[in-house]
């Protein structure tokens, strides 16, 4: 099938590709003539396992192409995918001005039957902001026509950065929102190759379901924070706690991990927007307020860890491992890594960090940080060292050279990387999260 994705950002570029890699052919739009040029070159704007190699594979196959143009990508498309980006206003609301934009461009120049679907995450009922927005522009002829000349679907992605590939060609479920049985073929079509589980519903219920995933997945986090507080104070083990809840079916050990907090472009972004837009449909969601409180509260009860057990901060020099949001990605956006670093920082501390991606975006982000080239480098001379990322690398470092390196070998664990490391026996003195047991 031909297909468009509007927006090459982190879920169009991933959708497109992978779409062409299963077969279709699929044309790839962005305003950014720069990323484009360079996307036509298979050089990517983003740092995800995998995608490079399949850029290159199916440009070669000549089932991926990029352009500027809506015009142009939607010509021969049957079905043309909106994957703009949907930032968060100042109040929470997500801001859907680039969806309108697509949705109106998509309109004007539309010469024949289009399926419009949406795959950025957007608040219930923007589906039907978006059939009105396409109705109202169509061009005369197509306005006069008996045939339904377009349709909306809903298709929420589920990818997680760094294994987003992956999460594409097993999905656990596609989920299609749809109000024909037209719509309802092409997309069953589109995703055949994959044979996978296929919830169908309506466009409101499909935009549900993104909401409440995520927002489920940022409350088991929130919950296993909750928890590491209470195991601090009673002594107990947070990890064996989720391991004892986990076995359990219905409960599952899947993000029950403890740590300084979640971060990314999707969990604070559509916990806000989820808590906004059950606050405008009358609903105070109290349970995913304290969700995020509890988040922000993991940062500052790390901060306090460390204040105590470093006793004085001021001109101190902290070793960073780790900067991204999570391992295998180079993203930084509300990584739990910047309120950290900016709040030693104020205190007075020297920040010294290594991030095996996330370096370059972290340089727009933070003043003063020496970044470093590898491991030992960060925590040469430190007094102390975070580690905030679990990257791969950072599992088999040689923690005799790094206690060596270090002014003062104490280790503050902000994922429990090291929770079975025993590093007592390297000489550190080791704090983990929710670990009341050491
Ligand atoms: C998340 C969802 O997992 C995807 O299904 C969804 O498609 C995506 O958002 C999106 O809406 O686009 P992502 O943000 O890439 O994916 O990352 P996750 O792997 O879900 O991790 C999010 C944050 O939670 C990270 O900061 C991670 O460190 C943290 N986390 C995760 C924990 O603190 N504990 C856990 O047990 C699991």
């Amino acid at each position: 099938m031909n297909i468009a994705i509007v927006g090459a950002g982190y879920v169009g570029l991933v959708t497109g590709v992978c779409l062409a890699d299963i077969g279709h052919h699929v044309t790839c739009v962005d305003i950014d003539r720069d990323k484009i040029a360079k996307l036509k070159k298979a050089i990517i704007p983003i740092y995800e396992p995998g995608l490079e190699d399949l850029i290159k594979k199916n440009i070669k196959k000549k089932r991926l192409n990029f352009s500027t143009s809506i015009k142009e990508a939607s010509k021969d498309a049957t079905a043309i995918f909106i994957a703009v980006g949907t930032p968060s206003k100042k109040n929470g609301d997500a801001d859907l001005t680039y969806v309108e934009n697509v949705a109106r461009e998509i309109a004007l120049t539309m010469d024949s039957y289009k399926l419009v679907i949406e795959k950025s995450t957007v608040p219930a009922e923007t589906g039907k902001k978006v059939e009105r927005t396409i109705r109202l522009n169509l061009p005369a002829k197509l306005k006069k026509s008996k045939e339904p000349v377009f349709d909306v679907a809903s298709n929420p992605e589920f990818l997680r950065e760094g294994s987003a590939i992956s999460d594409f060609m097993n999905p656990d479920r596609v989920v299609i929102g749809v109000e024909s049985k037209k719509a309802e073929k092409i997309l069953r079509e589109i995703y055949k190759p994959l044979k996978p589980k296929m919830v169908v519903t309506n466009i409101n219920s499909a935009e549900l379901i993104k909401h409440a995933s995520n927002s489920f997945l940022a409350t088991k986090i929130s919950f296993a924070n909750a928890l590491s507080q209470i195991c601090d104070k009673v002594g107990a083990d947070v990890l064996k706690v989720a391991e004892g809840m986990g076995y359990d079916k219905r409960i599952g050990r899947a993000f029950l991990n403890a740590g300084v907090g979640y971060g990314g472009s999707c969990f604070p972004k559509d916990v806000d927007a989820f808590v906004r837009l059950s606050e405008k449909s009358g609903y105070d969601f109290r349970l995913l307020r304290e969700v995020r409180n509890i988040n922000e509260e993991q940062k500052s009860s790390f901060l306090h860890l460390i204040e105590d057990k470093l006793w004085i901060v001021k001109n101190k020099t902290i070793g960073v491992l780790g900067l991204a949001f999570k391992p295998d990605t180079d993203d930084m956006r509300s990584a739990p890594s910047i309120d950290i670093i900016k709040a030693l920082q104020a205190e007075g501390a020297k920040i010294k960090a290594y991030d095996p991606e996330a370096t370059e975006n972290a340089k727009r982000i933070f003043k003063s940080v020496t970044y470093c080239k590898n491991p030992y480098e960060a925590v040469k001379g430190c007094d102390a060292v975070l580690l905030l990322t679990e990257w791969e690398e950072f599992k088999k470092l040689d923690f005799k050279k790094m206690k060596t390196a270090m002014r003062q070998p104490i280790l503050f664990d902000g994922r429990n990387l090291y929770h079975d490391y025993h590093l007592e026996q390297f000489g550190f003195e080791y704090y983990g999260i929710g670990r009341g047991d050491l």
